[in-house]
């Protein structure tokens, strides 16, 4: 699909290196928060399906969105099948360069496809909406769901940072191409 096909030079590679720790610090992301969600991830497992029709409930009343997936390959059965896969990575990641990698290469196939920045983090709230009804209903104790998921919503940041940064740098090139064709004249 899409993201093996950006291909990412070796100077960008190191920016986003330094993005994801960047966007580490400022959201005070750390090992301990991988921890817990690789804790959490089987527990979550099972009810993935669920937060994804939550999730695709909502693409469907947008009619922009229905059609672009109505017009793209991608059969919306496989969408599905996307959407709970990168679920499941995003409890299973390791949050380092490879991550940050594969997390722009998902904003670049979006970006390609037509779909806006703000659509993306419109998305990213109901994942994220839909995992904490998930976890709130799974654990009794409150003072141990908050603390997972104070986790789960770093996470979910993490991931919309780095998908969003190939929206700001095809707006930066943008940009750029026009001075050099206004120099150019
Ligand atoms: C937070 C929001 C979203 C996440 C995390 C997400 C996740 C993904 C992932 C992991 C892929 C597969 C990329 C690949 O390996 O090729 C994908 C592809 C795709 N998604 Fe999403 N998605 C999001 C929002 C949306 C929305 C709102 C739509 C609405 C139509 C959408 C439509 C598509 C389409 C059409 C593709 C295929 C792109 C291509 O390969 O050309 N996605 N998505």
């Amino acid at each position: 699909m899409a993201p093996e096909k950006l291909e990412i030079a070796p100077e960008k590679l190191s920016d986003l290196a330094a993005l994801v720790n960047e966007a580490k610090v400022y959201l005070s992301f750390t090992q301990n928060d991988v921890k817990r969600l690789n804790m959490i991830a089987p527990k979550i497992k099972p009810h993935i399906p669920k937060i994804v029709s939550y999730v695709v409930k909502a693409i469907g009343i947008n009619k922009k969105l229905v059609d672009i997936l109505e017009n793209h390959p991608l059969p919306v059965e496989t969408a599905v099948t996307v959407f709970e896969k990168w679920l499941e990575n995003v409890l299973s990641w390791n949050y380092d360069e490879d991550f940050a990698k594969q997390a722009y290469r998902i904003g670049a196939a979006h970006a390609n496809a037509g779909i806006n920045s703000k659509i993306m983090t419109l998305t990213m709230g109901n994942f994220m909406v839909g995992t904490s009804f998930v976890v709130d209903k799974m654990i009794a104790d409150k003072n141990t769901t908050r603390v997972f998921l104070i986790s789960i919503q770093k996470a979910f940041m993490l991931n919309l940072t780095l998908m969003l940064q190939y929206y700001d740098d095809i707006k930066t090139e943008k940009t750029l191409n026009k001075l050099y064709d206004a120099i150019k004249r």
